[in-house]
């Protein structure tokens, strides 16, 4: 087995879902993994096109266990690209949406949902993500509130009124526009991940900046994966 295969099938492992939704990802994977690396910070934004960008396996199965763990059912997704992480924060709201559901019945309650808000400014790359997760289907279509255009748009209104979980996996310098927007709705307890947050500190000042603030009510740790995975959660004022 390529090195890449091995990264693959062991951030695989750690994932709930059927043998369809496994293939997609596992395909996902290799054709990312086949890219050169690419940081935002370091090269011009528009050679990243046509390219995944995707979260690295490793984080995207981290990011699903957070999910699962926390029970998360409202999640912000900044950006999207091909739609590779969407689909494991698509399995986690579905899967714990599911399981609320399950306990709310059990005391007399039908009304469990759960979203994920995934956010894309490039067509050709929504539009390849749309297609991605409909290969899928049922298990991560009918979870998934793609917002297509400008974040600091898309994020302007329309947000749940408690959100989980945020994704940042986005140019560094709409990270913290992308966090602004949704900081209000973000529910005490809940996490905000950030990716390559070492590797590209000098685009993560303000972002820092702001997370570092007693006034903005986080709490901060990075986890040791490539490039530095930042995990914030908010404990409120
Ligand atoms: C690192 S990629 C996201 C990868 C994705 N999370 C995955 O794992 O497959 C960042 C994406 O953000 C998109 N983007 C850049 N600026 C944006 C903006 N202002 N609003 C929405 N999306 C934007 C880019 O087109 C790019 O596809």
């Amino acid at each position: 087995m390529t090195d890449a295969t091995t990264t693959i099938d062991t951030a695989l492992a750690s994932i709930k879902a059927s043998p369809k939704a496994l293939q997609v990802l596992r395909d996902l994977h290799q054709q990312a993994l086949a890219e050169p690396a690419f940081v935002s910070t370091a090269q011009p934004i528009t050679s990243a096109i046509d390219k995944f960008v995707a979260l690295d396996p490793d984080k995207c199965a981290l990011v699903y266990l957070l999910l699962r763990s926390s029970g998360a059912r409202f999640v912000v997704e900044a950006g999207t690209s091909f739609g590779v992480s969407t689909i494991y924060l698509a399995l986690a709201v579905g899967q714990n949406a599911a399981a609320a559901s399950g306990a709310a019945a059990a005391l007399g309650d039908s009304s469990s949902s759960g979203k994920v808000i995934a956010t894309e400014n490039e067509p050709t790359k929504s539009a390849k993500a749309l297609t991605h997760w409909r290969t899928i289907g049922d298990e991560v279509e009918p979870w998934i509130d793609l917002r297509e255009g400008d974040l600091r748009e898309t994020l302007q209104s329309d947000l749940p009124a408690q959100i989980d979980f945020v994704l940042l996996d986005i140019w560094t310098p709409l990270a913290l526009p992308a966090l602004s927007r949704v900081h209000r709705n973000l529910r005490v307890g809940a996490m905000v991940v950030v990716d390559n947050f070492v590797l590209a500190a000098k685009g993560y000042t303000e972002l820092q900046a702001f997370l570092d603030d007693p006034a903005n009510g986080f709490k901060v740790t990075t986890a040791p994966y490539e490039g530095g995975l930042l995990i914030a959660v908010y404990l409120g004022h």
